[in-house]
């Protein structure tokens, strides 16, 4: 495998997209034991202290359509939280379409991020930060009441070579058959059997608009299926959610 680390780097995800415009081919993974300028969505700064987490990026390149990233994302959920799960015994859930939660606090956190242009991907970088060792003191105030550790939760620390290994592994397998077949039950089948969001009611920040809802199905695809506030069904391809019930 390509695997490429480093002790200290502001971002693994911002190294990925470096090695890939260079040439990497899809597959590598590139490993930090710190960030010094880790990412989150919409803009966030990611805590990644040293040797407590896995900060990682997997280069990609897809045959894909832009529209299409967001599967890469529910496609890593699933392999994340399987993953976790076998290796840590700990009940990990999904709550779409990107974190990773356990004991309804996140413990992950995956950020997919695509060059694209003339409608085709040039790559994907997906980014996965796991709280595994890590100190909740660490967490500044604000993120300490939203977030935990796997430590935390299992009450022990945890090797955290075993939970890279059975995230590779197991992403890999998701994304061949993806390829293979263009389709994504695979993945889908297990974002709906760890999913905490299915069942509940959901407010959705999505494209600026905020919407009330009761999440209802996942999509073939890893769309979120709802039934919005004036009883119609909608489709959610992402956005911001919380989970109200
Ligand atoms: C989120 O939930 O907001 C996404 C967090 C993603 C964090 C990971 S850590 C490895 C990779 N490099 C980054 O800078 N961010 C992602």
């Amino acid at each position: 495998r390509n695997l490429i680390y480093y002790p200290s780097i502001d971002s693994t995800n911002n190294e990925a997209k470096k090695e890939a415009a260079l040439g990497a081919p899809e597959g590598t993974v590139i490993i930090a034991d710190e960030q010094t300028g880790g990412r989150g969505r919409l803009g966030r700064h990611w805590v990644s202290p040293r040797g407590t987490g896995i900060w990682m990026s997997i280069i990609l390149k897809p045959q894909l359509e832009p529209a299409e990233a967001a599967k890469i994302t529910q496609l890593t959920a699933a392999a994340v939280t399987t993953a976790l799960r076998n290796v840590t015994g700990c009940e990990a859930g999904i709550k779409w379409p990107n974190d990773i939660i356990i004991n309804k606090k996140k413990v992950c956190g995956i950020l997919t991020e695509m060059s694209a242009e003339l409608n085709t991907v040039n790559h994907i970088i997906v980014g996965i930060g796991i709280n595994v060792n890590v100190d909740p003191k660490e967490f500044p105030d604000e993120v300490r009441a939203i977030a935990t550790s796997i430590k935390e939760s299992v009450g022990h620390e945890i090797y955290r070579k075993e939970i890279v290994l059975e995230i590779l592994q197991i992403f890999e397998e998701l994304y061949l058959d993806f390829l293979r077949t263009r389709s994504m039950a695979k993945s889908v089948e297990i974002c709906k059997k760890y999913s905490v969001t299915l069942g509940n009611a959901v407010r959705i920040i999505s494209k600026d608009k905020i919407i009330f809802g009761e999440a209802l199905d996942l999509t073939e695809d890893g769309e979120l299926v709802i039934r919005n506030e004036a009883g119609a069904v909608e489709k959610i391809i992402s956005g911001e959610v919380s989970v109200r019930g």
